[in-house]
Parts: structure tokens; sequence; C-alpha cells
């Protein structure tokens, strides 16, 4: 796919007399956007976006959003496609390198991250010193960042190889990390990688076996789990992708950049929805209660908000709410919990919230946190896990798009500037002369 975006219009900007031309930028598919570079320079004006709802920060061929169609392409192929035909490694490679791998690209790439899913033994150290309580998005941004003082090589970041093997490194180790927190808060034995399992095998391998028995991987629970890795690999711009981009702009280590995305990810806004959904559903508790918190949702003078629902982008339904929804009936169904009550209590809230004019006219869908939850608990994952889950599956995302900015000649350190509200330049006033 050829990146078409040229400058091959232009719009006249008038700011203070002063006039500048910006060109107007198309890319592939999507809006186009007008180039601001030169704004400054010639106006001397800024623009003001809170929240970057207007603002492209970058090129990229990763990762595409329809939002009023509810469409996500992967590099061109549709998210549906992937969760149903691919696996999460295959996804990876793809969103990594742009295209399907051939079988011994697939081999490789397989072997590659299999043979880097162990950590250093001072990583159980690190993580004894935690309290057995902390969270695992805690423990995680911590341990992450601490890579950094592992691999001292991986650091110059302008060498490819470098980076490679660090996005090698982070995409076998999260699961590792992830499952050690966990272990941790149970006071169990930290369990090694198991090489000749899958990916989401290994990761409840290490999460829910013990070294006193076996562990027997349930293939419908790892290919669920699978699934809801495939579907949250990446999501372009979002919080914590920009997050990453902004911390590596600054030629800042991968791992710590990664551990900034971790860091953003865990917002009840952002990741950390998916755990406040199934807090929200035990909250309601049965459907008779529901029309309380639509109502609560609804007030303005109420902070509540219905989680795992609504979207910057998404003005329809996000296309991945829709594959968890199926797949919440299947996972549940297969593992003889069809009657779960926080499902019931789901399908009947998104009924009525979709039926309701506040949502209607807002345009608020169930986004991918609102069913990723039920499934990840009937499947006996805790409440605390579920965003270190996203964590770990968006880490190829977010390596992708770190690679993707550091080889783009336009990257610059990110900068945003400001529109300064404070008090102007005024003397300095003595101690004894204040009050
Ligand atoms: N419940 C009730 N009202 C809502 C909700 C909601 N979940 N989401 C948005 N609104 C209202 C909001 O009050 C505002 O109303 P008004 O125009 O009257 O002021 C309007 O809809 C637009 O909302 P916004 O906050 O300006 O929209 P945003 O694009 O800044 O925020 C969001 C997007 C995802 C942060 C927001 O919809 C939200 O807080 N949702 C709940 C949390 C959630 O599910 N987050 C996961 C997002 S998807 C996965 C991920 O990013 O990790």
């Amino acid at each position: 796919m050829t990146d078409k975006s040229s400058g091959n219009a232009a719009q006249l900007a008038t700011a203070a007399d002063r006039t500048t031309e910006l060109p107007i930028l198309s890319g592939t598919v999507g809006p186009a956007v007008f180039d601001i570079r030169k704004l400054y320079n010639d106006t001397g004006c800024f623009t003001y976006d809170p929240g970057f709802t207007s603002t492209a920060a970058c090129r990229s061929k990763i990762t595409y959003i329809d939002g009023d169609r509810g469409i996500l392409l992967h590099r061109g192929y549709r998210i549906e496609d992937l969760a149903e035909h691919s696996d999460f490694l295959e996804v990876c490679y793809l969103i990594l390198f742009g295209e399907l791998p051939t079988p011994a690209q697939r081999e490789h790439f397989v072997n590659g991250v299999t043979y880097h899913t162990m950590v250093h033994e001072q990583i159980t150290t690190l993580i004894r010193g935690f309290r057995r309580d902390a969270h695992p998005m805690a423990v995680m941004i911590a341990v992450v960042g601490a890579l950094s003082a592992f691999y001292h090589e991986d650091l110059d970041i302008n060498d490819p190889h470098n980076r490679l093997i660090a996005t090698y490194r982070l995409i076998a180790k999260m699961p590792t990390i992830a499952a050690m927190a966990f272990k941790y808060s149970l006071g169990q034995p930290f369990m090694y990688p198991q090489n000749h399992l899958s990916y989401a095998g290994n990761f409840l391998h290490m999460t829910f076996g013990v070294p006193c028995e076996p562990y027997k991987v349930d293939p419908i629970l790892a290919r669920a789990l699978d699934k809801i890795f495939i579907l949250h690999a990446d999501h372009e711009q979002n919080a914590s992708t920009s997050t990453v981009r902004l911390v590596g702009s600054t030629g800042a280590s991968p791992y710590a950049a990664i551990s900034a995305g971790i860091a953003s990810l865990w917002g009840p806004a952002h990741g950390g929805a998916n755990e406040a959904v199934v807090q929200m559903l035990a909250e309601i508790g049965s459907v008779e209660r529901i029309p309380e918190f639509i109502k609560r949702a609804k007030d303005k003078d109420d902070p509540f908000r219905l989680m795992g629902f609504g979207h910057r982008v998404y003005k329809n339904y996000d296309p991945r709410a829709g594959v968890l929804k199926s797949s919440a009936d299947e996972v549940l169904d297969l593992l003889g919990k069809k009657n779960n009550p926080k499902l019931a209590i789901a399908k009947e809230l998104e009924r009525i919230a979709l039926e309701d004019d506040y949502f209607r006219e807002r345009r608020l869908f169930p986004n991918v946190d609102f069913y990723s939850g039920i499934i990840l608990e009937a499947m006996s994952i805790p409440t605390s896990m579920f965003t270190a889950i996203f964590a770990l599956a968006r880490t190829v995302g977010w390596l992708a798009q770190w690679n993707e900015m550091v080889e783009d000649p336009e990257q610059k350190i990110g900068r945003p500037r400001q529109l300064y509200v404070g008090a102007d330049e005024r003397p300095f006033v003595p101690l004894e002369r204040r009050g």
C-alpha cells in the first residue's frame, strides 16, 4: 500500500493580518488534514485543541478506524477477519511488519518470541519488594520500566537490530511479568514459561498453574484469550499509544516508553474501563436496577458514567465489542456458564441504553471494554488482572507505533504549545509586604 499523502491542495489562513498557506494532505482513506506546521512561523498563532480532538500528530500505516461506520483495520485487514481466522502472534507480525507472514516468517517470529519469554532472575527480587496487595498494573509499570536496567545494549534506539530485539523481548516477557504480578498477590510461587505452549496457553499456565501438579491448558480458554489479545493489539493514536510516542520521541529507551504506556492505559477512561465495567455490573446487581443506573449516567450532577460505553472515535458500534459479544455467548456456553447474571445485565443495559435518546443523540455505543471483562471473569481471571491483560496485548501496538515513529524522518520531539491564561509579568513582592 502506498502513502498517498501529498500537499495537493491548500487553504489560506489569516491571523493578525498575516496570511499563510495551509497545504491539505490526504491519506489513503479517512479525513484529509491541514498541514499547520508553518502556521506559527507565518502568522504568530498556534492552534488550540485540548484532548487533540482535531489534531493528527503523525502519519501512520498501521491501523485505520472509521468511527462513523464502526470499522477497524490493521494494515488493511478487518479486525473481525483477524479475530476469526488468525491468531495473536500472526497479528503481531502483521502489525509490526505490515504483511501477514509466510509460513517460514511465522515460524521464525513465533520462535523469536517464544525464546525470550523468561525474565532475568533478579526480576523476582524486584517483585518481592512490593506489598502483596499491589495492583498488577502498578507492578507492571515498575518492572517494565526496570527492564532498561537489565538490557543496556538496547538503549541505542537508532540501531534497528536493537529495536527488533527490544520488540521481541517486550512481547515475549509481558505475559511472564503480568502472571508474576498475579502470583505474587496470591503468595504462590512464580511459574516459569513453557516453550511448548502457545502464547495464550503459556499465559494461562503461568497464571493458573502451580509447581506441585501438572497444569493442562484448556484449548477453549486459550483460544478465547488469544481472541481477546487480538482485539486489543492496536488502536491507532489513543492515549497510551500517544504516550508511548511522546516518551519515545525524546529518545528514551523502549522499556521506559512502554512503561509510560502502561501507566497511561491504567486510567478508567482508557484500559481501566474493563475492570470498572465488571464492578459496575456487580453494583447494578439485577436487571431491575438498570433504569436507576441509566438515570445516574444521564445526570450531569452525578459523576457516574456507563463504563464500557462511548468512545472518542467510534460513533457507531465498536467492532471489537461486536466480536466480544458473540464470543461471550460462545465462551460462557462452552464453560457451562451461559446463565451468567452479569452477561444478562450487560445485554439488557445495552438494549435499554441504545433505545434511550441521551445515548442515541450522543452516539454512545458499547466499546471493547463492555464485554471483555465478563469473558475474563468467566475464565476465572481476577478483576485486577483485566487491565494487565489489555496492556500485554497492546504492547505490540505500542511497539509498532514506536518503531514507526523512530523511523519517520518527520518525527520530532513531541512538544505541544499552550494558550497561557495566567498572570502577566509582575514584580516580586518580599515576604514582609505580602498578605
Ligand atoms: N456515560 C454517560 N455519558 C457519557 C458517556 C458514558 N459512558 N460517555 C460519554 N458521555 C457523554 C458525556 O457526558 C458528554 O455529554 P455532553 O455532551 O452532554 O456533555 C458526551 O457524551 C460526549 O462525551 P465526552 O466525554 O466529551 O467524550 P470523549 O470523547 O471525551 O470521551 C470516553 C470518550 C471513552 C472517555 C467516554 O465516552 C467515557 O468516559 N466512557 C466511559 C469509560 C470507557 O468505557 N472507556 C473505555 C474507552 S474504549 C477503550 C479504551 O480506550 O481503552
